[in-house]
């Protein structure tokens, strides 16, 4: 299997991975033959690359971090939850039926979270989640989940004791539930926002901080990941300008998972980065609006180069990813497709962390090579 960009998509090619809307229904189904018309279809969806299974990617298989069950029925649960906890905002805190409601939601973020944790405790593996096409349109609960995914097993490389880990997750879970209550038009803005738009989306913070404090459930470090996931160590984050230690260390952890999550993503405005490429804009921030011991544990934690994605050597050869080295995530295994001189040549597999490869480096990745 193979990363393929959309606009190199051919019919009768092979869908590798089901693609899923929103709520985690199939849209296409692994296996299926694209046409000209699902292609454009796919376009008008906003889908950027699909997993494609053919010949010269035969055998390479895609890891999935957690099984794609568990993610469906993950986002389905922080959609509800989310929302649940939105209908507080205009209750007293003695509407008892809304706070059982309530209640019964956190429950369910913490049962899903706990089953995530076991997964990804389980299955040592990077993640990697450019394999986990969705159509864009809940992209707040999407995000949540992707946030969490990546916070959780930050947490755990931190070697955090479970209570900790537990906060972190259902920090991460409901950092953005503010966004509930901002206008879908703004969140969505194919352009730059106005300044005034910027302010006025920069209060999910506050909002969300304000919902989750009323909530007896929720200890008061978790509705912190809310109110200062968007804090920056040199002060130029929001909404308070909060230093270094005056951050608490779950939004630390929180606002890498967040940025590269938003980095990676689809927006209206461009396409989405590929993993080391955000990771790139990551370490141009690391000591300065993310602390460095985080942003170096992240490394280890993501696939930095995904199973299928198409690179370029510094002698001039392409290839795909065809497997991680979890002791080198940067040096993974490649299967080789053409040639110094960009012909075309039998496949052969190597290792880019054996000896005999060192010297050979990445020096370009992108699924456009081929
Ligand atoms: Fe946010």
């Amino acid at each position: 299997m193979r990363l393929v960009p959309l606009e190199r998509c051919e019919s009768k090619m092979m869908l590798g991975q089901s693609i899923y809307d929103g709520n985690g229904r199939v849209l296409l189904a692994k296996g299926t033959e694209l046409s000209d018309r699902l292609i454009q279809r796919l376009k008008k969806l906003h889908i950027y690359s699909v997993y494609i299974e053919d010949e010269l990617s035969q055998g390479i298989e895609i890891v999935e971090s957690v099984p794609e069950r568990l993610r469906i029925e993950a986002v389905n649960v922080i959609t509800d939850s989310l929302n649940t906890i939105a209908e507080l905002k205009d209750t007293s805190g003695s509407n008892l039926q809304g706070m059982m409601k309530t209640g019964r939601a956190i429950r369910s973020l913490q049962k899903v979270f706990k089953d995530l944790l076991s997964c990804l405790s389980e299955n040592r593996t990077v993640i990697n989640l450019l394999a986990t096409t969705k159509i864009h349109g809940n992209d707040i609960y999407q995000h949540s989940l992707n946030v969490t995914i990546y916070a959780c097993q930050l947490a755990i490389e931190n070697g955090l004791p479970l209570k900790n880990i537990e906060e972190i997750g259902l920090g991460a879970m409901l950092h953005d539930v503010g966004k509930v209550f901002i206008s879908h038009e703004v969140l969505n803005k194919p352009g730059k926002l106005t300044e005034e738009e910027y302010e006025y989306v920069k209060k999910h913070t506050e909002l969300g901080f304000d919902l989750l404090r009323k909530i007896h459930e929720i200890p008061m470090t978790v509705s912190h990941c809310a109110l200062q996931h968007h804090e920056k160590l040199d002060g130029t984050g929001y909404p308070r300008g909060l230093k270094e230690t005056e951050i608490h260390s779950y939004a630390k952890i929180i606002s890498v998972a967040d940025v590269f999550s938003a980095l990676t993503s689809h927006r209206a405005y461009r396409t989405p980065f590929l993993p080391h490429e955000a990771l790139e804009i990551l370490y141009a921030g690391s000591g300065s609006q993310f602390e460095s011991k985080q942003i170096q544990l992240f490394k280890g934690c993501i696939a930095i180069y995904p199973q299928g994605l198409t690179v370029k050597m510094n002698d001039g050869r392409i290839g795909i990813i065809s497997d991680y080295n979890f002791h080198s995530v940067g040096r993974p295994k490649v299967r080789i497709i053409r040639d110094e001189y960009n012909q075309k040549i039998v496949p052969y597999e190597i290792d880019l962390s054996s000896k005999e490869h060192l010297t050979l480096d990445i020096i370009e990745s992108d699924p456009l090579l081929y």
